[in-house]
């Protein structure tokens, strides 16, 4: 049984993708054991208590400095014990420490075709301004494995969308997340929960 650790802070859609693919058994050996949020706003934890979950906030508002914050946003993961630490909608920089210790067992989604609109200041609806101004015809979604850097891990899965004439920021990102982040984040962890992902991050020949 694969034990997640769900990362959130914002309205929490990737995690309802999550727990409704569970409930459907599109994803098997899995299970939440914890999700964390940065926000103690954050809808998501609402969506996770609903769901029995075990939810919590470590908020840095809460801590003197960032290191502080660190330490117990840390100890918070290594609690839940977790072989996956999936982020989803999580805008926190994680502490360099745990990317060490769960390296090769955290993964992110990004509302991007990395490496288009990734990387420093490219997140939320930022990246699908990003998108519309650059005039793409396709965006999408990437599932990655996270490194040190800002969503530059290798890449385990992408879905292509595609950019309407009329398109806006929130409608384009409603599409991205509808058609793409809400598929392939839960098709990534029932991969890695089913062992067709090995640790050298290369996905078995399936
Ligand atoms: C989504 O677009 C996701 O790609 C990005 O944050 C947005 C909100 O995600 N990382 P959620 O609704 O909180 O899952």
């Amino acid at each position: 049984m694969l034990k997640v650790c769900v990362c959130i802070s914002g309205g929490g859609t990737n995690l309802q993708a999550i727990m409704d693919a569970i409930d459907a058994q599109t994803i098997t050996n899995t299970e939440i054991v914890k999700v964390i949020s940065n926000n103690k706003n954050a809808y998501a934890l609402e969506r996770a208590r609903k769901k029995g979950l075990d939810a919590v906030a470590v908020s840095p508002k809460d801590y003197e400095n960032r290191e502080k914050f660190h330490e117990a946003f840390l100890a918070c993961v290594d609690s839940a014990q977790p072989d996956l630490v999936v982020l989803a909608g999580f805008l926190v920089i994680l502490p360099p420490l745990m990317i060490k210790k769960y390296a090769g067992r955290i993964i992110n989604i990004h509302p991007s075709l990395i490496p288009s609109f990734c990387g420093k200041g490219f997140y939320g609806l930022k990246v699908h301004e990003a998108a519309l101004a650059r005039g793409v015809k396709v965006t999408g979604a990437t599932v990655h494995f996270v490194d040190e850097g800002t969503d530059t891990g290798p890449i385990i899965l992408q879905k292509a969308v595609e950019v309407l004439p009329d398109d806006t920021p929130k409608i384009l990102q409603q599409r991205v997340m509808e058609q793409a982040e809400w598929q392939i984040l839960p098709k990534a962890i029932n991969m890695i929960a089913n062992g067709q992902i090995i640790s050298s991050m290369e996905e078995k020949n399936i």
